[in-house]
């Protein structure tokens, strides 16, 4: 089937004929604004969380490949009458041809794509995943940095529930990286998770602190928002909400050839005085996510004879 869940779906391969696609899509869009590739498709945007970037870079690269876009929010739709969500997603299987589907629950990517017969594409369950994010992120570091391979990225911040992180990390799997991970010991990556880069060889130093030795040897510093609402102890959050700030003091230390990237949104973990520094890219990294978004929905969505012929898939 063509659902995407979780990154770990994927293998070096696809991935790299969707930054391909990718690519593609950039050039498409700067020569010619609009496509045709999805003309006469409809991608249903089932958003149960909030949501600016993932909701809206769906909604464009539909629209840029000549498609169209239905947006079910929750508070809209019948859930507020007590409906379920595998009876919302029935529904939708009927009218699109995809379902881009952001909800609060870990399992909600599973459940849907059980009870849709059109591709689900997860843009965010709970604090598990967010596949897409991940592939733009790796999108990202490709086109600035020129590759993937023997960098050293550092994860900051809420790295607990940070689903950005979680699938980065899985990703990381196929590329031959050195991972340090700075957060609150209360926000430390899952211990799962961490086994797993450890495992892998690509554990480095774990700190509570932003230091100048960890900044040094990095070059992408990877921060993240701590997520006020995955937290049960309101008192827990205000204790951490400020603990690691990214400013140009911090950026002082860092090699002039790095990159500086969040998934946005941010509250005070990135200082204002970091938009104007060149390295950084979370700004850029916006715009990477539409093309890559639109590489994802012309690989999912196009029959698969016809996705042979204009995206050679093998
Ligand atoms: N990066 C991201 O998921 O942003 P939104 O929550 O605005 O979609």
């Amino acid at each position: 089937n063509k659902h995407i869940v979780s990154v770990s779906q994927f293998s070096r391969n696809e991935l790299h004929l969707l930054f391909t696609v990718a690519q593609e899509m950039r050039l498409g869009v700067e020569r010619e604004g609009c496509l045709d590739v999805l003309k006469g498709r409809v991608l249903c945007l089932m958003f149960f969380e909030p949501s600016t970037r993932t909701s809206s870079s769906f909604d464009t690269a539909m629209k840029r490949l000549g498609g169209q876009t239905v947006l079910i929010s929750e508070a809209h739709s019948s859930t507020q009458k007590g409906e379920s969500l595998e009876d919302t997603i029935r529904t939708l299987d009927q009218y699109g041809d995809a379902i881009v589907l952001r909800h609060p629950s870990d399992e909600s990517a599973n459940t849907a794509a059980k009870f849709s017969d059109r591709p689900i594409i997860n843009a965010g369950n709970g604090s598990r995943e967010h596949p897409t994010q991940a592939f733009l992120d790796l999108f990202t570091i490709r086109e600035e940095l020129g590759t993937v391979n023997g960098l050293t990225i550092t994860f900051t911040g809420d790295l607990r529930y940070g689903r950005t992180v979680h699938s980065l990390c899985e990703l990381l799997k196929h590329y031959n990286v050195t991972i340090q991970l700075v957060s609150p010991a209360s926000l430390a990556l899952p211990d799962k998770v961490r086994q797993t880069l450890k495992s892998r060889s690509q554990l480095g130093v774990v700190s509570t602190e932003l230091t100048p030795e960890i900044i040094a040897k990095t070059d992408v510093l990877y921060c993240t928002r701590v997520q006020k609402e995955r937290f049960e102890d309101p008192q827990l959050y205000e204790q951490v909400k400020n603990s690691l700030v990214v400013d140009n003091a911090t950026l002082k230390h860092a090699k002039q050839n790095m990159i500086v990237m969040h998934p946005l949104p941010r509250n005070a973990e990135i200082a204002r005085e970091v938009d104007d520094d060149p390295r950084a890219a979370y700004f850029r990294q916006m715009k990477y996510g539409m093309f890559v978004r639109m590489a994802l929905l012309a690989l999912v969505m196009t029959p698969v004879e016809e996705g042979k012929r204009r995206f050679s898939i093998v």
